[in-house]
């Protein structure tokens, strides 16, 4: 055999890893068949050196193009300040300073009687911090949620969901 048709792309091996591997229980779709080795703004380019344009770019949370160099400065800024990566539920410098501006971006009127929950940086994430704040608020147990609608990942939002495909593997 030639060494052409023995040849197996980059692209193939790491998909044929990722189907061997990840959980058929996870909910995150596979319909795009490349690896990504490389990405900057809203360029990526595969295992196998093919650009495409990524019209997702960081997707509703984190729509900020990929490696963008803001993000790179801050992140650069941190590890020289030895900053802590980790620290649960502590407060640090960083989430002080993150939250000062948050609360400056807000209207004053509402800034003054707002409050913050942190959650994982998903939009599932926040749909779940979501679900607590009004089961706290309220006391009741039950939330209605539109057919159809798509609300992510995680058990809970997934329950929300109208999209059945994604959930099909661990419905009771
Ligand atoms: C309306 C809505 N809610 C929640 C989510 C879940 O966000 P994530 O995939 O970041 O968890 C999405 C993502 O597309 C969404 O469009």
């Amino acid at each position: 055999m030639s060494k052409a048709a023995t040849a197996i792309s980059q692209n193939t091996r790491y998909l044929e890893s990722q189907a061997a591997r990840e959980s058929n229980a996870r909910s995150y779709p596979r319909r795009i068949p490349i690896a990504i080795a490389e990405a900057e703004g809203i360029y990526v380019k595969d295992m196998d050196g093919k650009n495409y344009i990524d019209c997702l770019a960081g997707a509703g949370t984190l729509a900020l193009g990929h490696n963008h160099p803001v993000v790179l400065e801050a992140i650069r800024e941190l590890l020289d300040q030895k900053r802590p990566l980790h620290t649960l539920d502590l407060t640090t410098p960083v989430k002080e300073q993150f939250v000062e501006e948050l609360f400056a971006s807000l209207p004053p009127e509402f800034a003054r009687q707002a409050k913050i929950q942190f959650c994982g940086p998903t939009g599932g994430d926040a749909v779940e911090a979501a679900i607590k704040l009004v089961k706290t608020a309220t006391g009741r147990r039950s939330i209605f949620s539109f057919q159809g609608g798509y609300h992510g990942s995680t058990h809970a939002t997934m329950s929300l969901s109208g999209t059945l495909g994604k959930k099909s593997g661990c419905r009771g």
